[in-house]
């Protein structure tokens, strides 16, 4: 099997993992969603995303999110007075919740079922903003390529706001607050993460497909940006925990990294850097 059959055999398995999951989200949080998207310009956007949104400027500019997933953060960014907005995921699910609270919140923003490594080309160098956050890049098997899909929708001038959780957390087991931390993985790892079940809300067990994971270290994200043909303008690492499952790093606090900000800029070298996936 050559490494983009083997890239899209991942993408998709992990696609029927997601699929499943969200009629369990939406079990636990659709409907008080469609209320608070029903209020008039609500956001979910916390100020740590709100401050580089402004940085760059986004008002009135054209904003796409990779992996938006049941679409409330790109709704909100439509909400606070962004122009065009699309959002791109591969569960049809997860898109069917994110077109219930854009018609709550009354906002018109355009979602898109693919696979990201598969972006169809009408959507190259159409954003002056794409966005990634929490819990995006770990599902990546091939992260270089990854960023290259990426970089093509940015406009030239344009830039890729990353709001993550932080590699280093993958080198522990996540668990409870009140479980210890297991050490059990390097840093340095290649191997895959292989879980059954992607109930992050409610921990809710269910006969799940599995779905699998990668670590991809800080410098492999921000090299794969780099190597992309964008160029780094902004970059922080922070304390605290975004990601809804490591509560015993979170309590044990010892001081890790456990998010950060990434801001890369696409530079005026109008040529796309990757064909599509065969
Ligand atoms: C943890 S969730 C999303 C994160 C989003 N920031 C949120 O908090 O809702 C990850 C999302 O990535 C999507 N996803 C993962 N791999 C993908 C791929 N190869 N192509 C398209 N979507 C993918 C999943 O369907 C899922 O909705």
């Amino acid at each position: 099997m050559n490494e983009a059959d083997k890239l899209r055999e991942i993408t998709s398995a992990n696609r029927e993992a997601w699929e499943e999951a969200a009629p369990i989200h939406a079990k636990h949080n659709q409907e008080s969603l469609v209320k608070i998207f029903s209020e008039p310009g609500h956001s979910c956007l916390n100020e740590i995303e709100m401050v580089r949104l402004e940085a760059l400027d986004f008002r009135g500019k054209s904003v796409a999110q990779v992996c938006c997933n049941n679409g409330r953060e790109i709704i909100s960014v439509k909400n606070m007075g962004a122009g065009r907005c699309v959002g791109f995921d591969g569960a049809k699910s997860f898109l069917e919740q994110a077109r219930e609270l854009a018609s709550a919140a009354g906002q018109d923003v355009e979602f898109v079922c693919c696979d990201i490594y598969d972006i169809d080309e009408s959507y190259y160098a159409a954003f002056d903003i794409v966005t990634i956050t929490i819990g995006v890049v770990s599902w990546m098997p091939d992260v270089d390529r990854f960023f290259a899909v990426v970089a093509n929708l940015i406009k030239s001038g344009g830039a890729l706001f990353i709001y993550e959780q932080h590699p280093i957390l993958d080198m522990v087991e996540p668990a409870g607050p009140d479980e210890p931390l297991d050490w059990n993985t390097s840093y340095f790892s290649k191997e895959s993460f292989v879980e059954y079940g992607l109930d992050y809300f409610k921990g809710e067990s269910y006969d799940a497909k599995p779905a699998t994971s990668f670590i991809h270290r800080m410098s492999e994200v921000i090299m794969a940006g780099v190597k992309s043909g964008l160029s780094l303008e902004h970059f922080e690492e922070l304390p605290h925990h975004i990601s809804n499952t490591w509560w015993n790093i979170e309590k044990a606090d010892i001081g890790l990294p456990m998010s950060y900000t990434l801001v890369l800029r696409k530079g005026c070298k109008p040529e796309y850097n990757n064909k599509k996936r065969k």
